[in-house]
């Protein structure tokens, strides 16, 4: 069962961003990630679709043998995990924005945070929100058309430039120290963002707690690859080959699948 892959999905590229700390930090873990770009964004869908959409990448990952699933989708994890937990046997890690840290450290006692519609309206968010965030105030922005935009093949265009501008300009009003990404596209926006904000915002995302969680779980469960060879690393997506091609830079073996 410890050769079986890592399944990981997202509503499209993004959750690469996650994917990649999961195979620095586990190099000899085959891995299946699955892009479904094609029903990208997930964040303006209803609990109800986002679920759908999330059993149906559960279920092809499970046809695929995975002896865990990561969820690299924020909106996916805070609308859909417990019912996948409930339901299948295998292990579940999800991915929630850092609320924590950010309202541990803070020095405005404000911090940002950008996430999608669906990730900000869920309740698991609320929830999480409410216990380590209490005293702090939180500026919540939802990242309309940030998605689509990557999704498209524009990281780098002077669109996106002008969005973000338009989105952190409210933050910046309210003094925030701490810019928490909560969605698994946006650390691709790292560079441009290091730019845009001054230098005492700190941005924080996930990613790296996601993998070190996955490793903790494939521990304790015994699932850990002990393997030395050369892992199995399969890329799919529903949607544009060179775009998912050219934001893991393709080092990666990558193939178009309809699912
Ligand atoms: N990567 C997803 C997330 O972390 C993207 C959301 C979307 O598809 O709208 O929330």
């Amino acid at each position: 069962m410890s050769k079986q892959p890592i399944g990981i999905f997202d509503s499209g590229i993004g959750g690469t961003s996650i994917f990649k700390e999961i195979n620095a930090l586990l190099p000899n873990e085959n891995c299946i990630y699955l892009a479904d770009s094609i029903n990208a964004p997930y964040g303006n869908k209803s609990s109800f679709d986002i679920l759908r959409l999330s059993i149906k990448n559960t279920e092809l990952l499970l046809s695929k043998g995975c002896k865990l699933i990561v969820v690299a989708c924020n909106t996916a994890t805070t609308n859909a995990i417990s019912y996948l937990r409930a339901n299948y046997k295998i292990p579940f890690i999800g991915i929630e924005p850092a609320i924590k840290p950010a309202a541990l450290n803070t020095k405005t006692k404000t911090v940002g945070i950008l996430a999608t519609k669906g990730t900000l309206s869920s309740q698991l968010f609320h929830k999480t929100s409410d216990l380590y965030a209490r005293g702090i105030k939180v500026v919540e922005q939802v990242g309309e058309g940030i998605v689509p935009l990557i999704e498209s093949g524009k990281l780098q265009s002077n669109e996106m430039k002008e969005l973000l501008a338009v989105y952190l300009e409210p933050m910046l009003k309210e003094n925030i120290d701490y810019l928490v990404l909560g969605c698994t596209h946006y650390p691709y926006l790292i560079p441009m963002l290091t730019q845009m904000l001054p230098e005492h915002v700190s941005i924080i995302d996930s990613g790296l707690a996601v993998a070190k969680q996955t490793k903790a779980i494939l521990l304790q469960h015994n699932l850990l690859n002990k393997n030395t060879q050369p892992p199995s690393i399969k890329l799919f997506t529903n949607g544009n080959l060179d775009i998912l091609n050219a934001i893991i830079n393709s080092e990666f073996e990558t193939s178009y699948l309809d699912f």
